[in-house]
C-alpha cells in the first residue's frame, strides 16, 4: 500500500473519526497519510467514528490505531501523545484537524454585535484550544523523535469576513494562521515545522446540510468552477507533513480552487455569467 513518502513516520490526526457514510477532512487525511506509509493514531471523542476510519485504513493494508478522548482536555491531549509514542515509538506528524461545526442557519450567523458568549467559548475551545494543547504535548515528543511537522486547519472563513458564517467560527479559525506562525517561529530551531491549510468551500460531512442552491453558488464563485472535497485538503496535508516540504514553515496554504485569487467583482461576474 505504501508509496513510502511517509514511511517510518508516526502521525496523529485530531478529529480523525468519520460519521457514517460521510468523509470529512479528518478521515480523508488519515487515509492519505496511511497510504503514504505513516502509522496513524486517529484521535476522536467518538470510538465509533474513530474505528470507522481505522477500518478504512486497515482495509487498504495501512496501519492505524484509535485513541478516544476529548481534545479540549489537557489530560486527554497529553494521553493522546503518550499513546502514539507508546504504540509506535515516536511522533513526527500532528494534524490539528478538529474544528467547531458552525451553525449555518442558526445562531452561528450572528454578527459581532449579537455574539453569543457560550458559542464564542465553544468555538475557541474546539478550534484553538485543542490545537494549542495537542501541539504543546506533541512538540517535546517530536523533538525526541528528531523533529516533526504540524499542520493546522483554518478555513477561507478565517481569512476574510463572511456574512454566511458566525463570527465565533471565523475569528477562531482566523487564529490558526497565527498559531502556525508562532509555532514555526518559536520551534523552528527544535526541528519543528508548522503550516496551515485554509480550505475553501468543500463538499464534505462538515457541510452536509448545505442546500443544493448554496452549493451551486459556492462552486460558481470559484475560478476553477468546481467544488472541493476533503481529499483535496488531505493531499495538501500529506505534502506539508512530508520531508518534501522540509524548507516550508509558517505558511497558510489556501486549498480553495482559486477563491482568494479572484477579486469580489470577478466572483460577481462569474455568478452573472451562469445565471
Ligand atoms: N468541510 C469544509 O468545507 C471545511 C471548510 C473549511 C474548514 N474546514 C475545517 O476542516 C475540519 C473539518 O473536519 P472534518 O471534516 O474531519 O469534520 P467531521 O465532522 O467529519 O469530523 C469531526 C470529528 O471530530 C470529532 N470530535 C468532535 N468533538 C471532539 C472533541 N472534543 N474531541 C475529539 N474529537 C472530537 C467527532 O466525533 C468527529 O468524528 C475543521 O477544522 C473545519 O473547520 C472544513
Amino acid at each position: 500500500m505504501s508509496h513510502g513518502r511517509l514511511a517510518d513516520k508516526v502521525a496523529i490526526v485530531t478529529g480523525g473519526g468519520s460519521h457514517p457514510d460521510e468523509t470529512g477532512t479528518g478521515r480523508a487525511t488519515s487515509v492519505c497519510l496511511a497510504k503514504e506509509g505513516a502509522r496513524v493514531l486517529i484521535a476522536d471523542i467518538s470510538m465509533e467514528n474513530a474505528e470507522r476510519t481505522a477500518a478504512a485504513i486497515g482495509a487498504e493494508g495501512g496501519q492505524a490505531t484509535v485513541f478516544v478522548g476529548d481534545a479540549t482536555s489537557e489530560d486527554d491531549a497529553r494521553a493522546m501523545v503518550e499513546a502514539a509514542v507508546r504504540t509506535y515509538g515516536g511522533l513526527h506528524i500532528l494534524i490539528n484537524n478538529l474544528g467547531y461545526r458552525w451553525n449555518a442557519r442558526g445562531k452561528g450567523r450572528r454578527g459581532v454585535a449579537e455574539v453569543d458568549e457560550a458559542q464564542l467559548t465553544e468555538a475557541f475551545d474546539l478550534n484553538v484550544k485543542t490545537a494549542v494543547l495537542a501541539s504543546k504535548h506533541a512538540i517535546p515528543a517530536m523533538i525526541e523523535s528528531g523533529g516533526g511537522s504540524i499542520v493546522n486547519l483554518s478555513s477561507c472563513d478565517g481569512l476574510a469576513g463572511a456574512k454566511h458564517r458566525g463570527v465565533p467560527y471565523s475569528i477562531s479559525k482566523g487564529a490558526m494562521p497565527m498559531l502556525t506562525k508562532a509555532t514555526a517561529a518559536f520551534h523552528g530551531r527544535d526541528g519543528i515545522r508548522a503550516n496551515c491549510i485554509a480550505p475553501g468551500h468543500l463538499q464534505s460531512a462538515y457541510q452536509s446540510k448545505i442546500t443544493t442552491e448554496e452549493r451551486d453558488r459556492r462552486r460558481r464563485v470559484v475560478p476553477l468552477g468546481t467544488e472541493g472535497t476533503p481529499w483535496d485538503v488531505a493531499w495538501a496535508a500529506v505534502f506539508l507533513a512530508s520531508d518534501e516540504a522540509r524548507w516550508i514553515s509558517g505558511i497558510t496554504l489556501p486549498v480553495d480552487g482559486g477563491l482568494f485569487a479572484a477579486q469580489p467583482l470577478l466572483a460577481h461576474d462569474f455568478l452573472q455569467e451562469e445565471s
